[in-house]
C-alpha cells in the first residue's frame, strides 16, 4: 500500500498567524490528531468523472464575446512526491475579473462586472500530467482583513490527484508582484521556498506570438517540493 510522508514544518501556512484575522476564528483551539493513513485515504475517492467540455479550460470562450483584460496563457504540470505526472487528474481554477472583481453575489467592491468573463474553468492532466489553460489576467482586489488591503493577483487552484491526502486547494501568482511583502495570506507560509513555490514565471515559450503572454506553473502534490495549500 502507498503512503504519504507528512508535510515538512513551515512548509504549509501557520494555522494561526494574527495578521492573517480569520485565522484567529478559524484555528482550532485544542491540539491537532493524526489520522493514520490507512486504504481509504490512500486511494480515492475520485472525483470528477463529468466529461470536460471542449471550452472548459479556455476562460475567454465562455461568452459571445471576449473579456476585457490581458490575454495569457498558464500551463504546467502536476507532478507527485516523487516527480512522476499525475495524469488524468482534475484541475479546477476560479479567478476575478482583469478589474479584481469576482463574479459572485458576496463580492461588492466598486469594480466593473465583465459580461464576457465568468472566471471558472477546468482541464484534465495529459498522460504527462500536464495541463494548460487560456485566461486573463487577474487584478488585485481590496479586502478587508486590515486597512487598505489588497491581495496580490492570483488564480485559484483546486486539485484532487489520486487520493484524499493529494488533495490540494491553493493559489497561484505571478512574478514580482508589489503586494506580495504586504499580503497575510501568502505570508502565513514561513518558508520562503514554500513561498516561491506559488509563484508562476513568466515563460517565453508558453507565450503565443500576437495573441497571449504565458506563465509556467507546476504543482507537486505531496513531499518535500509539495506545493502549499492556501485557502
Ligand atoms: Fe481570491
Amino acid at each position: 500500500m502507498t503512503s504519504y510522508r507528512r508535510l515538512d514544518p513551515g512548509s504549509q501556512p501557520e494555522r494561526l498567524y494574527e495578521a492573517y484575522r480569520s485565522t484567529i476564528q478559524r484555528n482550532p483551539r485544542k491540539p491537532l490528531i493524526q489520522i493514520p493513513q490507512t486504504l481509504s485515504e490512500v486511494t480515492g475517492p475520485l472525483y470528477g468523472h463529468n466529461p470536460i467540455g471542449e471550452t472548459d479550460n479556455d476562460l475567454t470562450r465562455h461568452h459571445a464575446g471576449e473579456p476585457l483584460g490581458q490575454r495569457i496563457v498558464v500551463s504546467g504540470r502536476v507532478l507527485d512526491e516523487d516527480g512522476r505526472p499525475v495524469s488524468h487528474s482534475l484541475i479546477e481554477i476560479w479567478q476575478a475579473n482583469a478589474g479584481g472583481r469576482y463574479r459572485h453575489h458576496v463580492d461588492n467592491h466598486p469594480a466593473p462586472v465583465d459580461p464576457n468573463f465568468t472566471g471558472a474553468g477546468r482541464a484534465i492532466t495529459d498522460a504527462d500530467g500536464g495541463y494548460r489553460f487560456v485566461t486573463i489576467k487577474p487584478g488585485a482586489y481590496p479586502w478587508r482583513n486590515h486597512s487598505n488591503a489588497w491581495r496580490p493577483a492570483h488564480i485559484h487552484f483546486s486539485l484532487f490527484g489520486p487520493a484524499f491526502v493529494t488533495r490540494l486547494v491553493t493559489q497561484m501568482y505571478f512574478p514580482d508582484d508589489p503586494l506580495f511583502p504586504y499580503d497575510p495570506i501568502l505570508q502565513s507560509i514561513r518558508d520562503p521556498q514554500a513561498q516561491q513555490r506559488l509563484i508562476a514565471r513568466f515563460d517565453l515559450d508558453t507565450t503565443e506570438e500576437l495573441w497571449a503572454l504565458g506563465y509556467r506553473w507546476d504543482i507537486v502534490l505531496r513531499g518535500h517540493e509539495a506545493t502549499p495549500f492556501e485557502e
